[in-house]
């Protein structure tokens, strides 16, 4: 796992729920005082960990932890990297460019780690209304994707609405999206926002082949 994921999330988590809260975290991880730097690369079973005991911590459960992080992190990775981010762009223009930038950020540093297959743009005749993304990665990070729509929703101050089309959790083989600027005359179907993504929660890390007391 590439280390500004988790270095974002430990920033997240402490933000959020204090610095005590992150230890609680860490140690129910089993994971305590590991730090975690941008440039690093980490097991990914570090990620389900984390979410897991945040998830429990919360009482909302990992995932919703996961759609969480993913709409608080929009705003300090855009400042982060924002060389890889247009000015001229907006809500659904970062979107739209999401293969573009994550494909610039790839960094050749990192030994093992297998970065995400995903595939972004807009859906023919919608130009500039109506965006698709469709993301396929063994770490199935699908929530943080979910959230992240509602983060470039927040930090632009735009409406969006999105779907998932397929997605991993339910047998698909990847996570298709559609994304739609709020207006526009085209029908994503029902929103997969906050709701349903805690009504996915019950689909458990276990089912993917893992579990939390695996090294
Ligand atoms: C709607 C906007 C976004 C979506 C849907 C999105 C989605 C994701 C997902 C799902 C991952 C986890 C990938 C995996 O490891 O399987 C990820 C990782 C990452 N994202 Fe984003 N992201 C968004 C915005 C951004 C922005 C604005 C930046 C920075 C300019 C960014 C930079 C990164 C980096 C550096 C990683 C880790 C490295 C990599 O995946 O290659 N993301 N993103």
């Amino acid at each position: 796992m590439h280390g500004i994921i988790l270095s974002t999330i430990q920033q997240f988590a402490k933000q959020e729920y204090g610095r005590e809260a992150w230890d609680a975290v860490q140690e129910g991880a089993g994971l305590e005082g590991t730090l975690y730097v941008p440039m690093k690369e980490y097991p990914d079973e570090h990620v389900y960990r984390l979410a897991e005991a945040a998830g429990e911590l919360t009482g909302e459960g990992a995932r919703q932890f996961l759609v969480d992080y993913g709409r608080w992190v929009v705003e300090p990775l855009v400042e982060t990297y924002n060389v890889h981010v247009d000015d001229s762009w907006d809500a659904m223009e970062l979107i739209a460019n999401v293969a573009n930038f994550h494909a610039a950020l790839r960094t050749h540093s990192l030994s093992n780690y297998t970065p995400p297959d995903v595939d972004s743009g807009w859906v023919e005749g919608y130009e500039g209304e109506v965006a698709y993304l469709d993301y396929d990665s063994p770490r199935q990070l699908c929530d943080v994707a979910r959230g992240a729509f509602m983060g470039a929703a927040d930090y632009y101050g735009a409406q969006i609405n999105f779907a998932e089309r397929e997605c991993v959790f339910h047998g698909a083989g990847q996570c298709r999206f559609v994304i739609a600027r709020v207006g526009s005359d085209y029908r994503v179907g029902r929103d997969v926002g906050r709701k349903s993504a805690t009504h996915l929660s019950d689909t458990t890390w276990a089912e993917k082949g893992f579990t939390p007391t695996d090294d």
